[in-house]
């Protein structure tokens, strides 16, 4: 049946069952009673009856429980839609976000988000909240480990490439999920770094940094847009006029809007709505067209419309909108999407799988630092493996689905496998909560590290320190493992560090006292093993951080593409000018910047050229950079255009990512990688909001924020 003809045989109250979710466990009760917190909810069994889409339900068999109990009742025989944060895996976990945008690789993001979305799909799953695009700049904020970092270009880019992964050729194929971006919009701009916090943003700021990624990812083919929590610029992004009429009206996007989870019951609590039915109204006003989690549409849509303050033309808008997405996915036809338990089993940590995000973790890796300590030899007499992630299971990271800690290699496990059980002793030291100050496994550390050839120290934060509602006011190294970190180094100086976090840390401690230091993030499942390639040399770290990671909290928001001031002074170490814009106990400039992320081999950069010293209006310049590998490991490189436009009607970036590329280059080879520039790629908002590019001098340059190797000038005509 055609979808117009379907609306028309609906009832209001159908319509409205339509633009509601909620979750699973509200429907698997098997006494049908609804209980605890979902009893709040006040829904009718009519109400169940007419349920458009079910949130976390975790198995084939939960979902065609559901979907079988709800079609039987339904005499229209609307499929229910399944929905979840499949965010960095579903039972095979590869690295959190943060991490694989650290890969600036567009290819194995999209071939991870297609093992999730095959995973998730035989499991019964049809959409995932996911990507999350927020440009995070505050790193004490925990959701920063499910973004893509600091930089929106880099955002876009692995937003797109996730869709591409999660939609497959067609949303109709059984291995295919649809895709949710979220959250709409600055919601990593909560002040304080605090999560659901208000944020305050000019616009100017919104378009140049906080909304290209959700254009990325809406022009890749996002099916689905999720409003954020927060209160922005004083209205709550579920309900902002702003946000509303760029989503809609600018970009003319005609798909589905789902709240985040109760977040039109909270407007109450925002104090910008009187009551739940001013909330239905604002938010379905808004054109939110679908409820999470609270029932002011079903309390409050039906007496709305009759009362003329919502037409029904709007309701059947947002149904047609709904129904159209479960047109796409064939639900229509097959209302289970092709899932099937023993498939979904079949593909869990198989082979092909486990392999994948091990290849992904080594990608997402990055070496911030390496004074000729690593790799280590294959050939080594021991290692002692010390530290509270040595043998730690839960390195999967926060929002990791249906992925169990049981079944993540642990780095013990990966050394052990790799070098042999009788070469490896292993040693806890500490633990890694903030309040952990027990030092009794110290001198056990200390001996072991001593006896052994080589260290490799495990270090980090716990998984639970970041995700939702997981923020941290210090983002230090938790409880005594600096300590640690600096007895282990004097005992044995032939000491590496590994990190597992789901943020960028202040390790401004550990640098000091440590030889090596490489950054797992949370990795997955494969994370132990993972860490033993990359340690042994059996693999080369590429990686480059997407997040830049400060000397202390205190800089926090640190981030690479921040606006000059008139007052600069850029210093690695303490030494406050007076009357600058600095501190006095801290350097300005971060530990380790956005860009930043060493190689065991050496890459030389031998030139760059410009097609012109100039461009004009409609006309195109090319950059080529040239670089060597002159080292012994073949390896990837990320080659990094960045820009500076000294002179502009509003103040700009001090530096700006304009175009990258990764590319493999074997011990000895030499290559051009080119970039093809037009003035638009100089483009910036100006204070009336207008995408613009003004003449005048631009500075390109190649490197990372924290070494360019080439500055050259260009003029814009
Ligand atoms: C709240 C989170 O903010 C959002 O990202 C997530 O998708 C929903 N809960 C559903 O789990």
């Amino acid at each position: 049946m055609e979808i117009k003809e379907l609306i028309q045989k609906m009832t209001l109250h159908q319509k409205i069952g339509q633009l509601t979710q909620y979750n699973a466990r509200v429907f698997l009760n098997d006494d049908s009673v609804i209980t605890g917190p979902d009893k709040k909810l006040k829904l009718t069994d009519e109400d169940l009856a007419t349920v458009g889409s079910v949130l976390n339900s975790f198995s084939a068999d939960d979902m065609k429980k559901i979907q079988n109990q709800h079609l039987a009742g339904d005499p229209l025989k609307i499929p229910i839609i399944f929905m979840l944060d499949v965010i960095h895996g579903y039972r095979t976990i590869y690295p959190i976000p943060l991490g694989m945008a650290c890969s600036f690789e567009a290819e194995i993001v999209e071939q991870c988000a297609r093992m999730a979305a095959a995973e998730a799909a035989a499991s019964g799953v049809q959409v995932t909240f996911a990507p999350m695009v927020d440009y995070v700049k505050d790193a004490r904020w925990g959701r920063v480990m499910e973004s893509g970092g600091e930089e929106p270009l880099l955002t876009g880019y692995m937003a797109a490439a996730q869709i591409r992964g999660f939609h497959g050729d067609d949303l109709i194929g059984d291995s295919n999920i649809a895709t949710c971006v979220k959250h709409f919009a600055a919601y990593g701009a909560a002040e304080a770094g605090r999560d659901y916090n208000m944020a305050e943003c000019s616009e100017r700021e919104l378009r140049q940094f906080y909304l290209p990624a959700f254009k990325a990812a809406i022009d890749a083919g996002a099916e689905m847009v999720m409003p954020a929590f927060e209160a922005l610029n004083g209205v709550p992004a579920t309900i902002n006029p702003f946000l509303h009429n760029v989503l809609r009206r600018e970009w003319g996007f005609d798909k589905v809007v789902i709240s985040d989870y109760n977040a039109i019951g909270e407007l109450l609590k925002h104090g910008v709505t009187a009551d739940e039915k001013d909330a239905a109204l604002q938010a379905f006003s808004s054109e939110c067209d679908m409820e999470m989690c609270s029932a002011s549409y079903f309390h409050c849509l039906e007496e709305l419309v009759s009362e003329g303050a919502v037409p029904e033309e709007q309701i059947d808008r947002a149904v047609e909108r709904v129904l159209r997405l479960k047109e796409k996915l064939g639900l229509f036809e097959d209302p289970y999407h092709g899932s099937d338990g023993k498939k979904a089993e079949a593909l869990y940590l198989c082979e092909k799988h486990r392999e994948l995000a091990k290849r992904a973790a080594t990608k997402a890796a990055v070496l911030l630092k390496n004074d000729g300590v690593l790799p280590f030899d294959e050939n080594i007499g021991s290692v002692a493996l010390i530290g509270p992630f040595a043998d730690e299971h839960a390195i999967k990271g926060f929002w990791s689905c249906a992925g169990r800690d049981e079944e993540t290699v642990t780095v013990r496990q990966g050394v052990e496998a790799l070098l042999g059980k009788n070469k490896v002793r292993f040693a806890r030291g500490c633990g890694y909560t903030w309040n952990d100050e027990d030092r009794s496994g110290f001198e056990e550390a200390v001996r072991i590290a001593k006896s052994a050839d080589a260290v490799i120290l495990c270090l980090g934060e716990p998984q639970n320190y970041s995700g939702e509602g997981n923020c941290r006011t210090d983002i230090g190294l938790p409880g005594v493992q600096e300590e640690l970190a600096r007895l282990v180094a004097e005992a044995n100086p032939n000491t590496a560090a590994i990190i597992f976090n789901g943020r960028p840390l202040a390790l401004t401690g550990l640098d000091r006292h440590i030889s090596a230091i490489l950054d797992m993030w949370f990795p997955g499942t494969e994370g132990g093993n993972a860490a033993a390639e990359l340690l042994f040399g059996r693999a080369v770290p590429s990686g480059k951080l997407a997040m830049s990671f400060p000397r202390s909290s205190g800089q926090c928001p640190i981030y690479y593409n921040h606006t000059g001031t008139a007052r600069p002074h850029w210093t690695t170490e303490a030494e406050s000018r007076g009357y600058a814009s600095d501190y006095i106990d801290c350097g300005n400039l971060p530990l380790y910047s956005f860009g930043h992320g060493l190689s065991y081999t050496e890459f030389e950069y031998e030139e760059m050229t410009l097609s012109a010293d100039s461009l004009a209006e409609g006309g195109e310049l090319t950059v080529n950079i040239r670089i060597k590998n002159a080292g012994k490991f073949a390896a990837d490189e990320v080659v990094q255009l960045y820009m500076r436009d000294p002179v502009a009607s509003v103040v700009r970036p001090v530096q700006q990512l304009v175009a990258f590329k990764k590319t493999g280059l074997a011990p000895g080879e030499e290559k051009t990688v080119s970039f093809t520039l037009t003035p638009e790629t100089f483009a910036f908002y100006d204070t009336a909001g207008r995408l613009t590019h003004e003449k005048g001098k631009i500075i390109l340059m190649t490197g990372s924020p924290d070494h360019y190797y080439y500055k050259e000038e260009i003029e814009l005509l």
